[in-house]
């Protein structure tokens, strides 16, 4: 065999049992016990704790609300996403009367123009909603500085929900 061939097999050679000792070394004890993945990459997400509750939760102690936004156009946002997790709330707040709720149970409220906008800012990348569709996959834009329909002149700024029920813009 000529010499430079035997000098390629030997690199080889190194390379694939450099591969062997890796990939013992390398790959989780529980890689493969019940398919392709890490076996014990579900119980330690099981055991993560928990944030949220979930709006069905919500609608257990806030029928009004739940009913109030079922029929306008946030119908389909769920009560986290504005006003962040809620397990904790949900599981203690009802211990508690009417407007005494420790600082620790309080949820947040999505009150400034910010928040909206978060949502609801013109951004030129997303598509916009056509007026001669009925397509309510996307969400309406608005220029959050523009915006305030009922002082175009003073420009005093009002917050949105001044104009907009959060619950049923
Ligand atoms: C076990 C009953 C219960 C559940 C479940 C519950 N809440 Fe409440 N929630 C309350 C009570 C009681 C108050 C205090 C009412 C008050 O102060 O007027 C409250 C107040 C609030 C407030 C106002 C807090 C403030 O700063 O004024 C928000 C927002 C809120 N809940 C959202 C939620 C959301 C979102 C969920 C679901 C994740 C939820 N709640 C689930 C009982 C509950
Ligand atoms: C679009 C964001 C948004 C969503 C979605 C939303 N909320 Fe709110 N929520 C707000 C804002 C903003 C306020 C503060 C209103 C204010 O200060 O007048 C508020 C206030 C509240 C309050 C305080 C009492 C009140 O009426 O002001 C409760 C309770 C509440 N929300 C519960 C819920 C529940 C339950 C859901 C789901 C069914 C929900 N919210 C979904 C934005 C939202
Ligand atoms: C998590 C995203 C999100 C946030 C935050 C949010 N919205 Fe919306 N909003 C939507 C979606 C989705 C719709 C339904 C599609 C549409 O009509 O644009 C909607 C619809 C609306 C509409 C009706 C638009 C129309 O079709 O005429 C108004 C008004 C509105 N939101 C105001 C607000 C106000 C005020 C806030 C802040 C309290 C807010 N939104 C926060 C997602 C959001
Ligand atoms: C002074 C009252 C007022 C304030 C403040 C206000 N809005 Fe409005 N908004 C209106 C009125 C009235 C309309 C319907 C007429 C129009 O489209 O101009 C409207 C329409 C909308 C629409 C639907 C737009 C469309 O193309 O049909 C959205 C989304 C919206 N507002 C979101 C917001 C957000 C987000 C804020 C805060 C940054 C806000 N609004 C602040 C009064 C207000």
């Amino acid at each position: 065999m000529p010499q430079h061939l035997k000098r390629l097999i030997g690199v080889f050679a190194v390379f694939i049992i450099l591969f062997l000792i890796l990939h013992y070394l390398l790959t989780p004890s529980s890689f493969g016990e019940l398919g392709h993945y890490r076996a014990k990459a579900i119980p330690e997400n099981a055991f993560k704790e928990l944030h949220y509750a979930g709006s069905e939760q919500c609608s257990k102690c806030h029928e009004d609300i739940r009913k109030d936004k079922a029929i306008g156009f946030h119908a389909k946002l769920k009560c986290e996403v504005c006003h962040g997790p809620g397990l904790k709330h949900a599981l203690y707040a009802g211990q508690f009367k009417a407007g005494q709720l420790p600082d620790s149970l309080l949820l947040y409220k999505p009150a400034e123009r910010k928040d909206c906008a978060i949502c609801h800012q013109f951004n030129a990348a997303r598509l916009k909603i056509q007026f001669d569709t009925i397509n309510t996959s996307m969400i309406h834009q608005i220029n959050a500085i523009e915006h305030n329909p009922f002082d175009k002149i003073t420009k005093v700024e009002f917050k949105c929900i001044e104009c907009h029920n959060p619950h049923q813009p």
